[in-house]
């Protein structure tokens, strides 16, 4: 049997969004935003370009465009074009998790373990616990849950990254 492909952001947000709902509902042991990979995999395959309208234009830093937001399911989608040498402060997420992928180029992530958030704002090397650096290729996706202690995403190349996440926005299943 073939799979269906997903070639546009619309049918990508509502298959996640039933997906992840599903899971929640009727087997929330099983819950984990990874469970969607494949959808975000089957749409970086097969997308007709749609997001292109939807990058941002701007020369510095990143932009983050809310694409969907169910606020029934608490589930939500964005883009974020991230210029060269763009990144993000150290943060957590107060939600159940997210999950995201690259559509063009690469993210390097940095991910902060036992993190002392009375420290978030000084700068990197004065933070407890230890940091690991990771590059998540375009295609691949990287998820987190609500154990995340801290994490900054920066774009360390020379053009334009683009990226798609998405979020389950709930506190709790
Ligand atoms: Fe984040």
């Amino acid at each position: 049997m073939s799979v269906p492909r997903i070639k546009d952001l619309t049918k990508l947000f509502m298959k996640c969004n039933n997906v992840i709902t599903k899971v929640k509902y009727n087997d929330p042991s099983n819950y984990n935003l990874n469970i969607i990979s494949h959808y975000m995999k089957n749409y970086y395959i097969n997308n007709e370009n749609d997001w292109y309208e939807y990058v941002s234009m701007t020369k510095t830093g990143y932009k983050d465009v809310e694409l969907y937001m169910d606020d029934f399911t608490g589930i939500s989608m964005s883009l974020i074009t991230w210029c060269p040498n763009s990144f993000t402060n150290i943060h957590s997420h107060v939600c159940l998790g997210g999950i995201f992928m690259p559509l063009v180029g690469n993210i390097n992530q940095k991910i902060y373990h036992n993190l002392n958030l009375n420290n978030l704002f000084t700068k990197e090397k004065d933070i407890m616990g230890y940091c690991e650096n990771m590059i998540i290729k375009e295609g691949k996706t990287y998820s987190y849950n609500n154990t995340l202690n801290g994490h900054s995403l920066s774009n360390n190349g020379n053009f334009n990254v683009c990226s798609l996440h998405i979020y389950d926005n709930n506190l709790m299943i």
